[in-house]
């Protein structure tokens, strides 16, 4: 979802809609998340300005559903003056930035084994595109209306200006470019650790949600973010390490650090 600073809260008792709403304080978008009183559906609200956004992310859920990924199903969908609403089926689990280090140590064979599979889906059949150029021009775009959110940089570049930022990445992008050319899959697209759900009795992936970025892109645009972020997690660099080969391992790929972290860096400038 684009809009992180939506000034006014969009619920689905706003819009009319029926039933126990509670809202759910998790989310990282703009967008107001809502689950229902017996928690089985999650309500997703956004105003009418965002509605090209909400749509996108319904179409990508209901494509996703049919090609044995898990994760959530469109139930309901709700467009109007006041704003719109998705309603989906709750994925059963914990979100895997809520669980311990040592939970999501037990999980992470089980999350390099969903990641793998959701790139295995034939991207020739995936209707959606997420390719580096719609990426770059994108970050253009947030940089140009000074809309990046230092809170998402890391910490050293939070004091560099983010037009100096993207210029840093610009000397890659041919380079970058011809790589994803060779290396595209069906990538989620925002692929952090709120958006994984585990089982907790099984430890194993019960399904990605927050599907609204979910398109054909280069792998490591996903795998800089998983990785990158479950690093904060682990609790030396050692573990760190260890968790990062374990992951490339289980995965099947030598990992391209350069290359991740170009996406890493990149990602911070397109949400604004
Ligand atoms: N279908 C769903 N199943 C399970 N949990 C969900 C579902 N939809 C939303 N959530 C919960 O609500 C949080 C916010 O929803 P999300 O779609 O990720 O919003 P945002 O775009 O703001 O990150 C998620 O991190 C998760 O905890
Ligand atoms: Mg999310």
């Amino acid at each position: 979802m684009s809009d992180r600073s939506a000034p006014r809260t969009v619920s689905p008792a706003l819009l009319g809609m029926e039933g126990d709403w509670l809202p759910v304080t998790a989310g990282e978008s703009g967008a107001f998340v809502f689950r229902s009183a017996d928690a089985t559906r999650y309500a997703k609200c956004v105003p009418a300005a965002d509605v090209a956004d909400l749509a996108a992310e319904r179409d990508r859920i209901a494509w996703l559903s049919g090609q044995g990924v898990p994760g959530p199903r469109v139930l309901d969908w709700y467009a109007g003056d006041a704003g719109s609403c998705l309603v989906t089926r709750a994925v059963s689990g914990v979100s895997a930035d809520q669980v311990r280090a040592e939970d999501l140590r037990a999980s992470w064979g089980h999350i390099a084994d969903a990641v793998r599979r959701l790139h295995e889906v034939p991207v020739s059949s995936c209707p959606f595109h997420r390719g580096l150029d719609d990426v770059v021009a994108v970050a253009r775009d947030v940089v140009a209306r000074d809309a990046v959110n230092p809170e998402f940089l890391p910490l050293e570049q939070q004091h560099v200006p983010p037009a100096e930022l993207l210029t840093r990445l610009g000397g890659e992008i041919p380079r970058r470019r011809d790589q994803a050319v060779a290396d595209t899959v069906v990538c989620h697209g925002d692929l952090c650790l709120p958006n994984i759900i585990l089982d907790p009795g099984t430890s194993r992936v019960s399904g990605f949600i927050d599907l609204g970025r979910l398109g054909a892109a280069d792998r490591h645009a996903d795998l800089a973010l998983l990785l990158a972020q479950a690093r904060e997690t682990w609790v030396d660099e050692g573990r760190a390490r260890a968790a990062d080969m374990a992951f490339a391992e289980r995965y099947g790929i030598a990992l391209d650090h350069d290359r991740l972290r170009f996406y890493l860096h990149l990602d911070p400038l397109t949400w604004g």
